[in-house]
């Protein structure tokens, strides 16, 4: 790296010496003359000429020493021959001031006095000999305007590399994202933006570590009884017996069936590339419909009651996602309620929102992020274990989705309140 950093500080000082360098040429070459400087010229070389004109050709030369050596200024008589370039002789044949540089380096003014001769003027010093010191000053000023660029440049190629490093070993073994860029430094938002997909990559890492751990455990169960009930069967002495070994492997299939399904729900969820069917939706018949069907499907016994406020005839959402998250939250809630299971849903200042409350045992404050993780069950030895812990895992995604998020809270009722909110417009992929 610091091999990299002096071959461009190098490369800066080097183009701009060459930039300026190059700028000096061309000005020299194609520079705007000064108007002031040509009337002066055109005074000069006019008085001169008017002299001349009024002696004869050949006290020309002398004339013109003599006002050289008493004005001190530089004028001397060219033979016309001698003067080549096609512009400069196109201007002199039009009486115009022409310019020419001499072997020396030296700039002379011109002005044709007849066909043979042409009066000179020294129009400008020569250019001095760059001397050593100049040298040293013009380095050492371009080496300071390239030392002021890298001090800018610096932190940013130091944080580059802390990312760079950050990623290397991001990417290496640990899966934590670990690089220290402040604030204030010019790539903070790329950090940022990286640490983030750290951070999802992470997540994505752990949820599937944990959907395999649990998918294999929850197999083994049903697998090893539907081994235990084949064998059963192989040793039954009636038809009768071998029948109802063959309903209870066939209920291990359906369990199997069903943490396939459930597993494969939540996964789609998971994907990075997951498209939603966003369309607008009419809740207003809709959620009451889930509700009643929900009760009649598992607890006819309890109150359950949906109220709708603001304009839930358009609700702009994924149907099948917040169908999905409904559903899920009022089999939670119709499980653990006592008596009553109330949902709310109110459209108000641009957002949605989903209240799910039940009179229940509620869920302890210490496990209200936990259930959100994929297969977490809070009552894990339960004897009549139901479902897989993917229910909420699944509603947090889907609302992820829709850019919004949930949270649980105490229910007025006593027990699990599940509020989902998401803006009432657009989704995309969650962070
Ligand atoms: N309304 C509720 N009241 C009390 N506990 C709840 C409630 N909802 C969920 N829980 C607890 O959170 C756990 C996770 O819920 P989740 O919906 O993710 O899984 P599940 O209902 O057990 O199974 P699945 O939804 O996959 O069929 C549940 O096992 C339960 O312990
Ligand atoms: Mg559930």
């Amino acid at each position: 790296m610091g091999r990299h950093f002096l071959g461009l500080y190098l490369l800066i000082v080097a183009t701009l010496a060459a930039v300026s360098w190059g700028q000096d040429k061309l000005l020299q070459a194609y520079g705007v003359r000064d108007v002031a400087d040509d009337r002066a010229l055109a005074a000069a070389l006019a008085a001169v000429e008017n002299q001349l004109q009024s002696a004869p050709v050949k006290e020309w030369p002398h004339i013109v020493d003599a006002v050289s050596a008493k004005t001190g200024a530089g004028y001397e008589l060219f033979a016309a021959a001698d003067i080549v370039g096609r512009d400069t002789l196109v201007k002199l044949a039009h009486g115009k001031i022409a310019y020419m540089q001499d072997g020396a380096g030296e700039a002379w003014a011109l002005k044709q006095l007849n066909k043979d001769y042409v009066l000179a003027f020294k129009s400008q010093a020569p250019a001095p000999q760059s001397g050593l010191l100049e040298w040293v000053l013009t380095l050492s000023f371009y080496a300071a305007m390239a030392l002021v660029i890298m001090l800018w440049i610096w932190p940013l190629t130091r944080d580059l590399r802390a990312l760079g490093n950050a990623a290397a070993r991001f990417g290496d073994k640990n899966w934590t994202f670990d690089a220290r860029i402040k604030p204030r430094s010019q790539i903070y938002a790329l950090a940022e933006t990286f640490r983030k997909m750290a951070l999802r990559i992470d997540g994505l890492i752990a949820s599937h570590k944990d959907m395999s751990n649990a998918v294999s455990h929850e197999i083994k169960t049903p697998l090893a009884r539907m081994q235990f009930e084949i064998e059963l069967a192989q040793n039954a002495q009636s038809v009768a017996e071998v029948k109802t070994c063959l309903t209870h492997v066939k209920a291990d299939i359906a369990a199997i069936n069903e943490l396939v399904s459930a597993t494969l729900s939540y996964a789609i969820l998971e994907r990075a590339d997951l498209a939603l069917n966003i369309g607008t939706h009419n809740f207003t018949t809709l959620l009451p419909a889930i509700t009643e069907y929900v009760r009649n499907d598992v607890r006819p016994d309890v109150t359950m009651c949906a109220q709708l406020s603001g304009d839930t005839d358009h609700v702009v959402c994924d149907l099948h996602l917040i169908e999905t998250v409904v559903k899920n939250l009022l089999y939670n809630a119709a499980r653990y309620a006592k008596r009553e299971v109330h949902m709310a849903f109110t459209v108000r200042d641009g957002l949605n929102q989903l209240l799910v409350d039940d009179d229940g045992p509620g869920i302890p404050e210490k496990d209200r992020l936990r259930v959100f993780e994929s297969f977490v069950q809070l009552e894990s030895a339960r004897a009549n274990k139901t479902g897989f812990g993917l229910g909420l895992a699944i509603v947090k995604r889907a609302i992820e989705w829709h850019r919004g998020e949930v949270l649980i809270a105490n229910s007025p009722l006593g027990g699990t309140r599940v509020s989902a909110v998401w803006p009432a417009a657009a989704a995309k992929a969650p962070g």
